[in-house]
């Protein structure tokens, strides 16, 4: 199992510090989660129908048709490797591990952002996250759209994880679906705050959606998710308040981080990353006071996700002058 963000029990134990008292910044997941409305019963008792309005809904979010809905995007990073053929898979790295777990036993090229371009002429597959987790390098839609026409007339795949585009949907690929060659995969779990609804959606052409679809099985999403993604996806209001919002949100926890002297701050909105020589030193500390943030070893560096209120918003500041002083 990879390590990932929002592991809050195990850092309770290890701390002993109750779960209640924890400032969770652990994940780049919105703290305002949209409000899903009450399911009834009858959605927790028959099973999910596929004629039930997801399909059309996710259409008009997304802008295409050519949509596959899965139980996360996680289900068709996991499923994508077995169907799409070609021996040499060059990823982004870092990234969100998962990909590389993915396609491992494939010759694998793991490349920096800047050596993608060179990478495309000697690869079958090209897996990248945009904006990306952790380091939040964003890829322009010209340049992907470019890699994607020298890799497909070579039969070959773009994938391009968009896990934490919704805050900027005017730099997605979604558009373009369909396209031979070009997979975009899409989350309910970041931006509308529904990771544990387990939604996620796979923007392919059709003959590899029907794959996808076979290989995944019946039912690959619960009738409370499917019922979650139907109003969250629907709501435009909510989605023009929370794109304005994470956007400021964004912008303070930048200004915040720069301020406290951690110099060259990345990311989308959802969360900000930075390099930093004592960042276990500095998880650690943090810890210590409650506050879990998400370390990475690759370089050593520490991303964190959006306070959920003001309260939180003074607790970071104050805790992190103090775990900086600890470490100094
Ligand atoms: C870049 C990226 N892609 C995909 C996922 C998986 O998300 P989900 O399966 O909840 O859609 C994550 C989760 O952290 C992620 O960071």
């Amino acid at each position: 199992m990879l390590e990932h963000g929002g592991r809050l029990r195990r850092a309770a134990a290890r701390h002993g510090i109750p779960l209640a008292d924890w400032l969770d910044l652990s994940t780049g997941i919105n703290p305002v989660a949209y409000p899903v409305p009450p399911v009834s019963a009858e959605v927790w008792q028959r099973l999910p129908e596929e004629d039930d309005g997801l399909q059309e809904i996710a259409a008009a979010y997304f802008g295409t048709h050519e949509l596959l809905p899965v139980a996360g995007s996680q289900a068709a990073i996991q499923a994508l490797p077995a169907l799409l053929p070609g021996a040499r898979v060059s990823l982004l790295a870092p990234s969100y591990a998962e990909h590389a777990h993915a396609w491992r036993g494939r010759a694998v090229h793991q490349c920096d952002a800047a050596g993608l371009d060179a990478a495309v002429d000697r690869s079958d597959v090209v897996v990248l996250v945009n904006p990306n987790n952790p380091s939040g390098v964003h890829f322009a839609r010209d340049s992907l759209l470019e890699w994607h026409t020298r890799l497909a007339r070579r039969g070959g795949w773009l994938i391009v994880d968009e896990a934490f585009i919704d805050a900027e949907p005017g730099a997605s690929l979604a558009a373009q679906a369909g396209l031979p060659g070009l997979v975009v995969l899409r989350s309910l779990g970041k931006f509308f705050g529904l990771a544990g609804a387990r939604v996620g959606f796979v923007l392919a052409p059709a003959a590899l959606r029907l794959q996808l679809a076979e290989a995944l099985g019946p039912w690959a999403i619960s009738g409370p998710g499917r019922h979650a993604a139907r109003h969250a996806l629907a709501d435009r209001d909510w989605q023009q308040r929370m794109r304005h919002k994470l956007t400021a949100d964004g912008a303070r926890l930048a200004a915040l981080l720069q301020e406290a002297g951690l110099g060259s701050v990345s990311g989308p909105a959802l969360f900000k990353w930075f390099a930093h020589p004592r960042a276990a030193a500095l998880h650690e500390a943090l810890a210590r006071r409650g506050i879990l943030v998400r370390l990475f070893d690759t370089p050593a560096s520490l991303r964190l996700g959006l306070p959920p209120d003001e309260a939180a918003w003074t607790r970071l500041r104050t805790g992190l002058s103090a775990a900086l002083h600890d470490i100094a």
